[in-house]
């Protein structure tokens, strides 16, 4: 089957970001905007008190830009103090959101199950659900990364799931923020191990369509030679999406 997946590149702000900072996200939209070639659909995921502010100023972010959140709620509504649902950020203005990055899995002690939920919640609310996997350091020297992050897989990606809802993202941790990456092997053998698990729960259709991007550590410098890898269909950008020069010169690989 021929498998030719639009590409995907985020930005991941983190807990980074003032409303200073909104210009960076213009610049980015308004660059995609004049680049009718881009062959791809970037998106930016900055704090959710970014989204309100770009959708209560009712800024125009230009080029199809896609906004997208960091984490959501299960539910829709209730009781949930310091939560945000996947309702009201589709409500500000975004149309896809991260969950379950290492982040959160390790400071919110997340579990499989409860990102699956969460990525439910995105679906509901009629977002793309940017599902994070990836192993740390002790695993991958023991031997166990692609069992961990297939383990991951099968509880994380909720049945159902299909590539115009779902995008998976490979992040090793100990590549996060680091500078450190992976070997193009070994991000090539990954991918390839997240695909046919993703095909052979998800049927033929979404294992091939299903995008997977690689996060951790991806600069300019290195972006060409990642994206290029085979099974990479983007990428999920955190440090260095927060300028717009760097994430748009990660993003032009595929312009
Ligand atoms: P990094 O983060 O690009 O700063 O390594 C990636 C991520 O955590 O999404």
């Amino acid at each position: 089957m021929e498998r030719k997946p639009r590409p995907f590149v985020a930005g991941n702000w983190k807990m980074n970001g003032l409303r200073s900072a909104i210009h960076e996200i213009e610049t980015v939209g308004t660059r995609v905007a004049v680049t009718p070639t881009f062959a791809a659909d970037i998106a930016i995921c900055p704090p959710a008190t970014l989204l309100g502010a770009i959708a209560g100023a009712g800024l125009p972010i230009a080029g199809g830009l896609m906004l997208g959140g960091q984490d959501c709620h299960a539910e829709a509504k209730g009781a949930h103090t310091g939560d945000v649902s996947a309702e009201m950020l589709r409500d500000a203005g975004a149309r896809c959101v991260i969950v379950g990055h290492s982040e959160r899995r390790a400071d919110h002690g997340e579990t499989d199950a409860e990102i699956a939920a969460k990525a439910r919640a995105a679906w509901r609310a009629g977002l793309l659900a940017i599902i994070c996997v990836g192993e740390t350091l002790e695993e991958r020297e023991a031997g166990r990364a692609v069992e961990v992050v297939t383990g991951q897989i099968d509880g994380s990606v909720p049945d159902g799931a299909t590539a115009e809802t779902t995008v998976i993202a490979y992040e090793p941790v100990w590549a996060i923020g680091t500078g450190k990456t992976p070997t193009v092997a070994d991000i090539a053998e990954m991918h390839g191990a997240i695909r046919a698990r993703l095909g052979d729960s998800f049927g033929a259709a979404a294992g091939a369509g299903m995008r997977i991007l690689y996060g951790g550590s991806v600069k300019p410098e290195n972006a060409r030679l990642i994206l290029g890898t085979a099974d990479v269909d983007g990428a999920l950008v955190g440090g260095a999406s927060l300028k717009a020069d760097d994430f748009l010169a990660i993003a032009t690989v595929y312009a």
